[in-house]
């Protein structure tokens, strides 16, 4: 095994002692690259391993690609990289290329994405456009008219950012996305933005099912094991795998939309439909091919917004955004004024404190609304709702690199 797997130690101690400090929890991030990965067709993966090589510290020639030397690489370890260099002078200009804040935007009960007022700050500074413009980094490297350190840097902000993208409160323009919105998780203190950063995850981490810290077999376990590295989230990884995107999985249908993009009417008729059949999906998954078996092909992009044929942030993010209201992921007892209780005068009806009250359960932060509790944290666990967003990313993430990558010979490239 070629990667250290010091960052899984790593994101366990940052997960138990600041998992404030990370976006969607470096876990969250990784877990989104691993997902991806595995989706991967290995042509691309070799690439994108070829790329990242400097970063990776990875300092022998890549290896042919033999069933022996698969993956040649993971991307996990260069995911969470975009939130530890953002405070530096350099690039302190990606830090608001996280998220997008919509001026109007005021979850749970007015959910505005952008409304009237349009976002705050530049329209092109925002995690939307930065998803575009790192992309298009990628393709001019594709063609030929980048440099291998070009490249390097832009996958690292494009892995990053998918997974930021998928996590809803990086929508919203309420609170700093809720990093302002006091919670207890637990007892303890903490924001909203942090629970659905890591809080949610390595609670869901926790509570995996026992029989997913044994390999996958047969076919599955050929095509999920090879990519998993000994991590805390392993287990976590195999079970959105086995449950969730596999043949039959709680997402097998929805996921064949996932990589869709609104077409322009002018587009629409010369398109068709898919070609695809359900079974032609499966059998090409199983071969490691998902990418075809989604019937996509490279269509050329249209000028309208963020959004082109095959990466369209914007509307990728309307219906996580959404979230925000509807779930909701923003508990109406955050609110300080209007009809929702707040502080001292929480309704105890909700969201499980009257029941942790009557099991004589410690609430040892009563003027902090408390979010692990069954109502909430367990209605978000119980629908799958984090899974499907880092499934989601994965998914994502690995159609559009293969779109990038897919037509390039490994051969042809020279790595300046
Ligand atoms: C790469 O790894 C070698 C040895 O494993 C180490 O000496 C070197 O400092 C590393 N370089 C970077 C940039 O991390
Ligand atoms: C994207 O690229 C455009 C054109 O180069 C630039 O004006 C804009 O600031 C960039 N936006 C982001 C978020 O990087
Ligand atoms: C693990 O157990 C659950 C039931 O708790 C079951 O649904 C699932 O299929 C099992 N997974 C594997 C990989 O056997």
């Amino acid at each position: 095994m070629r990667i250290s797997l010091l960052s899984a130690t790593a994101i366990a101690v940052a997960l138990a002692n600041a998992p404030a400090a990370y976006a969607w929890g470096a876990a969250g991030h990784e877990i989104v690259a691993t997902i991806a990965q595995i989706h991967l067709p290995k042509p691309v993966l070799t690439l994108v391993c070829d790329i990242l090589r400097p970063s990776l510290n990875l300092s022998e020639p890549a290896p042919v690609s033999t069933v022996d030397a698969y993956p040649p690489c993971s991307l996990a370890p260069i995911a969470a990289w975009a939130d530890t260099i953002r405070m530096r002078p350099e690039y302190r200009y990606t830090a608001p290329l996280h998220y997008v804040n919509a001026v109007d935007d005021a979850p749970p009960d007015g959910c505005a994405f952008p409304g009237t007022h349009g976002w705050q700050g530049r329209p092109t500074g925002n995690v939307l456009a930065a998803l575009g413009n790192v992309t298009n980094v990628l393709r001019e490297f594709a063609d030929g008219q980048r440099s291998v350190g070009d490249a390097e840097e832009a996958l690292k902000f494009l892995v990053h950012w998918m997974g930021d993208m998928h996590q809803p409160l990086h929508m919203s323009g309420r609170e700093k996305g809720g990093n302002g919105a006091k919670v207890a998780w637990n007892g303890r203190s903490t924001n909203l933005h942090s629970v659905w950063d890591g809080l949610l995850i390595a609670q869901s981490i926790r509570q995996t099912p026992r029989n997913y810290s044994r390999p996958l077999t047969g076919t599955e376990g050929a095509i999920v094991e090879p990519h998993l590295r000994g991590a805390i989230y392993d287990s976590y990884i195999r079970r959105i795998m086995h449950e969730g995107l596999a043949i039959g999985g709680r997402f097998d249908e929805e996921s064949r939309s996932w990589l869709d993009c609104p077409t322009p009417e002018s587009e629409k008729k010369s398109l068709g439909t898919p070609s695809f059949t359900y079974k032609e999906r499966a059998q090409a998954l199983l071969a490691m091919d998902f990418y075809t078996a989604l019937g996509l092909t490279t269509r050329p992009g249209t000028e309208e917004g963020w959004d082109d044929a095959v990466l369209c942030p914007f509307a990728w993010a309307k219906p996580i955004h959404k979230l925000n209201c509807e779930l909701p992921v923003w508990p109406h007892n955050l609110d300080p004024t209007g009809s929702h209780p707040s502080g001292a005068e929480l309704d105890t009806d909700d969201f499980g404190a009257e029941a942790d009250a009557a099991a004589g359960r410690p609430r040892p932060h009563p003027e902090l609304f408390e979010l692990d509790t069954p109502e909430y944290a367990g209605k978000i666990a119980k629908e799958w709702v984090v899974e499907r967003l880092l499934a989601m990313a994965g998914v994502r993430l690995a159609g559009v690199l293969t779109d990038i990558f897919q037509d390039v010979e490994a051969d042809g490239f020279v790595l300046v």
